[in-house]
């Protein structure tokens, strides 16, 4: 358990210190709760929410109000982290004036640290807006989920050299424009490993290899909570959802069969029971 809030700056003074950026998503007060004696250094309430809670397809339907009623509940469970608030779709593309605004709102009315958005190049103006109103960015590029309808999925991004280069040029102009770490996805190793070699800001790697300086996973993923799917980049530390599952079909069967509750798990009365009570009197 670390006895200091992890900020901004302490996260950019990680870098090259050798010791690694661990990071997580999680979306409510119950998880926030188990995961802050842990050490983790970031909570990222993702939009990865719409998905993993919302049960939407896709992240695009997700909302500032969503974000900002998740990121509230992680909040009231979250001491040390660096709670992060992701800038949902269509938040913060279509101008500066909206992307600060969005983002004030994540810092005002979701109570977050930091936000992140996704984009590079394209997205600078934003960035270097936010920042000037004193909120700590975090980027995000690579395999960017926002655009899947572009992407036609989720493929692998950075695999050529014309992206790959278009990948390395947008973490030089994150940086430029005063973000403080930047979030690489879906990429081949050695690329993350060139841009985080280059770049003095963290970068905190989800499928992008060994050589970030930090890493970051889905919640759910982590904890084997999605029984349809694991994606190649995920570890499995626990299986969760099967656990879930066997615990409930327990309690289903020990209700059916009159196991539950035991007398170990109903009240006493005092002396008599009513019915005794009234059958005397
Ligand atoms: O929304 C999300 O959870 C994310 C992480 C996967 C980086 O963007």
């Amino acid at each position: 358990m670390k006895s200091k809030r992890t900020t901004a700056p302490s996260i950019i003074a990680r870098k090259n210190t050798g010791k690694k950026i661990v990071a997580l998503t999680a979306y409510d007060y119950a998880f926030a709760r188990i995961l802050d004696p842990t050490g983790i250094d970031i909570i990222l309430v993702g939009d990865s929410l719409g998905m993993v809670c919302l049960g939407y397809e896709n992240t695009l339907p997700v909302t500032m109000e969503d974000m900002i009623a998740h990121t509230r509940s992680v909040k009231r469970g979250n001491t040390q982290a660096l709670l992060v608030g992701d800038l949902p779709f269509m938040s913060y593309q279509v101008s500066v004036e909206q992307a600060v605004s969005n983002a004030g709102r994540l810092i005002q009315e979701g109570l977050a640290d930091a936000v992140k958005l996704e984009g590079g190049t394209c997205e600078v103006d934003k960035v270097s807006a936010i920042v000037r109103a004193g909120i700590p960015v975090m980027g995000h590029i690579g395999l960017t989920p926002q655009s899947v309808h572009q992407m036609g999925g989720y493929p692998v991004q950075g695999k050529h050299y014309s992206s790959a280069r278009q990948i390395k040029q947008d973490a030089k102009a994150l940086q430029k424009a005063g973000a403080f770490s930047i979030v690489l996805e879906g990429i081949p190793g050695a690329l993350a490993q060139e841009i985080t070699d280059e770049i003095k800001i963290p970068t905190i790697g989800i499928g992008a290899g060994a050589h970030c300086d930090g890493q970051i996973l889905v919640l759910h993923d982590l904890l084997g909570m999605n029984l349809d799917f694991c994606p190649k980049f995920v570890k499995q530390y626990a299986n969760l959802g099967e656990q879930i599952q066997s615990a409930v079909e327990n309690y289903i069967s020990e209700v059916q069969s009159g196991v539950f509750p035991g007398s170990e798990h109903t009240y006493n009365q005092k002396e008599t029971s009513l019915r005794q009570v009234e059958e005397a009197g």
